[in-house]
């Protein structure tokens, strides 16, 4: 089975060993086990003799009871048996189209995006269509060009709330709409950067809302704990559940056992880790915001949630071109936008270390000073 090169995870893991600035990460400045004990106000002598006499076998096969409870209380309407425990959202996404998308179906997804939204489905030799967010319409998706795409063949909408790369969010009202014209097609939404929104809103799920929502989520961005490998399905259409869960018998049978206990134990604590985590996106966004308002040659739209900006440049070099010398010229690790289907911009990762983000931008800077000489 062909697939195409997954351009992000790619370019991520050939160059970010080798920065100096990495402004490219699109989690909430990770988390060490320490650093989760002293926000959860958790003693770690008893945390670890309380786990070290645990038996490490396979564990609960679908996810532990404490994690899935957890999980629960992010949203409004689900029950335990709503939710699968996955290895990360990457195993989650990839578990549901394995699940449900057989050859010749249509699936539409929203660019730009993860790029596993179409590319695995492409891979299963579904018929993916996309459905373009465009800066003019601040990254948000249209009705009529959805419409348009909708056949009877359609097995999938897939949507991604908030949305990386360009950190909009899909307003209550158009989701709304959006539901209307799906009449009944299942509608996967990644829901990864879900809460972290600018404004304390806390984006409402396609699983609150729609019967054939599937949500998508994770422990990494939302939590900061990327190590723990740790996601989630979560559907009220149990049909949904029990093809996923068929499948995931010859895929992973069960998660770690001792991730799922460190995951349950920062879902417990989750309003302190989201709140530390809005008090970053906010402090940094600033600093971002700040920096693109005196740029000649840099433009965004601001980003209303998550840890991603896209970044506009007006000059006439590819994007590849521009994030490589920008690499090997000045040490700043940023994301080609041809690594979402487009150009002429980069995807930033603001949510990082806070010095690391003002030294990338004053070099971002310098770079653009430098391409300016240069006359391109
Ligand atoms: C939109 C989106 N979905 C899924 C993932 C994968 O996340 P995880 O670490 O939970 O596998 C990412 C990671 O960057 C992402 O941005």
């Amino acid at each position: 089975m062909e697939i195409k090169t997954f351009k992000v995870e790619e370019w991520m893991n050939e160059h970010e060993k080798t920065a100096i600035y990495n402004i490219a990460d699109t989690c909430v400045n990770t988390l060490s086990l320490d650093e989760l004990f002293a926000i959860t106000g958790t003693n770690k002598a008893s945390f670890f003799e309380s786990i070290s006499a645990k038996k490490l076998g396979y564990g609960y096969i679908q996810g532990s009871p404490d994690y899935k409870n957890g999980i629960c209380k992010l949203y409004k309407n689900l029950r335990p048996e709503n939710i699968i425990s996955t290895n990360g959202a990457a195993g989650a996404n990839y578990l549901t189209f394995y699940s449900l998308v057989n050859p010749g179906d249509r699936v539409i997804s929203v660019t730009p995006t993860y790029q596993q939204l179409y590319s695995i489905p492409e891979s299963f030799n579904a018929d993916v269509q996309y459905l373009h967010l465009k800066p003019e319409n601040n990254f948000l998706p249209d009705l009529e060009e959805l419409k348009a795409l909708i056949t009877k063949n359609t097995k999938l909408i897939c949507l991604n709330n908030p949305n990386n790369p360009s950190g909009a969010t899909i307003p209550d009202e158009l989701l709304k709409e959006i539901i209307e014209v799906a009449d009944g097609v299942h509608i996967l939404c990644d829901e990864v950067y879900r809460g972290l929104s600018q404004d304390n809103s806390y984006q409402t799920s396609i699983t609150d809302i729609y019967e054939k929502g599937i949500s998508i989520c994770s422990m990494s961005k939302i939590f900061s704990l990327a190590g723990l490998r740790q996601g989630w399905i979560a559907s009220r259409d149990m049909s949904v559940i029990q093809k996923c869960l068929g499948h995931r018998e010859y895929n992973i049978i069960s998660c770690g056992v001792l991730d799922e206990i460190f995951a349950a134990h920062a879902l417990k604590n989750a309003d302190k880790i989201i709140s530390r985590n809005k008090r970053i996106i906010k402090e940094n966004l600033k600093i971002l915001d700040d920096w693109i308002n005196r740029q000649k040659h840099y433009s965004y739209v601001k980003p209303k949630a998550g840890t991603t900006a896209l970044i506009f440049y007006d000059f006439n070099i590819s994007s590849e071109k521009f994030c490589e010398k920008l690499h090997k010229e000045k040490g700043v690790f940023v994301t080609p936008g041809f690594c979402f289907e487009m150009e002429n911009c980069a995807r930033i990762g603001y949510a990082g270390e806070k010095d690391e983000l003002i030294n990338g931008l004053t070099k971002l800077e310098e770079f653009a000073e430098e391409l300016e000489s240069t006359g391109l």
